[in-house]
């Protein structure tokens, strides 16, 4: 269960790609926060600008990308302003990360245990060698892998067992927060489905708050407390899962959710959503939305709505339909 308490505040977050020409603003000042213990969400169609937020509260945007603007607060402090010694301790002790791409970077020429090994006594050092191994032992069995494979090459499992595996190196400190980023992407249906759900039961018995990125919005409901919903680098709504199909606000959540096809009952077609989001250098006035949106109305293609709550909702939504 999730608490109230913000765990990481997100506030007016701005990332730029920056091109020899000219600039993309692919997060475009947004506010959220994980609270404590929450699974939060973030959707939306591929380009919005979900990895680039992830990438950035785990300090990781690397060049033409550039963090040029906002705050993200661990207890009050300020992530994007961390040096150099208080960013490795940030990283795998606060929050850590799995990637979709995370099972191709184990390293092929060493056993996994080192590879875990590694992690536990780089951030422990006091734990010594035998003090990291049964950590490792017992990081394995948390995700369900025999910990007399430990001694395995990364070559000897399969995909699901090596997505696994980054989900125990993510877990080998007791992070706080757990960034997923499309983490089961690779995986057949139903290896991601048993992988949601060991993080699931990870989650409960841990207490560590995850943000969690996928294109699969089923899968995304399930799991998530609270999911974001992102267009063209901004975020139009933020709400309770169960709403997001049954209540969303925006029309754009709306169509989100039509795109997607039922979890249960007669599979129907999916209308997907007429046109495409703007290019990041020639914004649309008013609403990025707008030139999409089935009820846009004269106001809309002046004036950019901003995220307000509605607390009968207890939602969060962006849109001149509301007021
Ligand atoms: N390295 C890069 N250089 C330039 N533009 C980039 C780079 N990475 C991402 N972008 C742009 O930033 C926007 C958001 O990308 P991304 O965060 O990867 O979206 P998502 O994860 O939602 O699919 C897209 O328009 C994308 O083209
Ligand atoms: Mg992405």
């Amino acid at each position: 269960m999730s608490s109230d308490r913000a765990l990481l505040e997100v506030r007016n977050l701005t990332v730029d790609y920056v091109g020899e020409h000219s600039i993309a603003r692919a997060v475009n000042g947004i506010d959220f926060d994980i609270r404590e213990g929450e699974a939060f969400g973030l959707a939306g169609e591929s380009g919005c600008g979900k990895s680039t937020v992830a990438f950035a509260l785990a300090r990781l945007t690397r060049l033409p990308g550039l963090v040029s603007g906002g705050e993200v607060r661990l207890n009050g402090e300020n992530v994007l302003k961390f040096d150099k010694a208080r960013l490795k301790a940030y990283r795998w002790n606060e929050v850590s990360f799995v990637f979709q791409s995370a099972m191709n970077a184990l390293n092929p020429v060493i056993p996994v245990a080192e590879q875990i090994t590694d992690v536990i006594e780089t951030h422990n050092p006091g734990l010594g060698a035998d003090g990291a191994r049964a950590r490792a032992e017992e990081l394995f069995e948390l995700v369900g892998i025999p910990p007399a494979r430990l001694d395995d090459f990364s070559h000897q499992f399969s995909g699901g067992m090596r997505q696994r595996i980054c989900i125990a190196i993510a877990l080998a400190l007791n992070p706080r927060l757990i960034i997923m980023d499309e983490p089961t992407t690779a995986l057949d249906v139903v290896v991601q489905r048993d992988i949601i759900e060991q993080i699931v039961d990870l989650k409960a018995k841990l207490g560590f708050s995850v943000l969690f990125i996928t294109h699969d919005l089923g899968l995304m409901i399930e799991f998530c407390d609270r999911i974001g919903i992102m267009y063209s680098g901004e975020l139009v709504e933020v709400a309770p899962s169960e709403a997001i199909l049954t209540n969303a606000l925006h029309p754009y959540t709306r169509a989100l959710g039509n795109s997607f096809p039922p979890l249960t009952g007669p599979r129907l077609r999916m209308e997907g959503i007429p046109g495409s989001p703007p290019d990041l250098r020639s914004l649309p006035q008013g609403c990025r939305f707008a030139p999409r949106c089935p009820r846009a109305m004269d106001i809309c293609r002046v004036e950019n709505p901003e995220l307000r709550l509605y607390p009968e909702h207890r939602s969060q939504a962006a849109c001149h339909l509301l007021n």
